[in-house]
């Protein structure tokens, strides 16, 4: 194994203790109502996920997504009505090809697309909610601090 695949191989540890700062746009409708339930349920989900409620994802634009980065976020995830129940038709859609287009981005600029994510949730499903916020925790509490925030 020469040097160069000796490096690549071996991962980058997150610092110890890390806790990642991950931002959610989450819609009014499904997503934050999910989130609202539960907490009414008390159903436990991380507490370094900072929720923005957006009036539908339709509103969150590329530059949104790359400022969160940009202002200290880990990892940022969009969590959208299911495709087909959009309140405002076709927003989840406008949000899908813009968390593509912003994923691209990341790459480009050695942040990494893995840490920006998509999710389309109903309001009943506050289950999915937690594992939604459990899975963006753990992938980047695994990945370390963004690049960005590295000193
Ligand atoms: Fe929920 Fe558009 S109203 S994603």
């Amino acid at each position: 194994m020469s040097d160069h695949q000796e490096q690549v191989a071996v991962k980058e540890k997150p610092a110890e203790g890390f806790v990642p700062k991950i931002v959610a746009f989450t819609c009014n409708f499904c997503a934050y109502a999910a989130a609202d339930l539960a907490g009414s349920t008390r159903t436990e989900y991380p507490v370094n996920i900072k929720l923005i409620r957006v009036p539908c994802t339709g509103r969150v634009d590329v530059v949104h997504l790359l400022k969160a980065f940009e202002h200290g976020a880990d990892g940022v995830y969009v969590a959208g009505c299911l495709e087909g129940n959009c309140h405002f038709a076709e927003g989840n859609y406008w949000a899908k090809r813009r968390v593509r287009y912003a994923k691209k981005i990341l790459d480009e600029i050695g942040v990494g697309s893995r840490r920006l994510e998509m999710f389309n949730l109903s309001a009943a499903m506050f289950g999915r909610f937690v594992e939604v916020a459990n899975i963006m925790n753990d992938r980047i509490t695994e990945m370390g601090p963004s690049p960005l925030n590295k000193k």
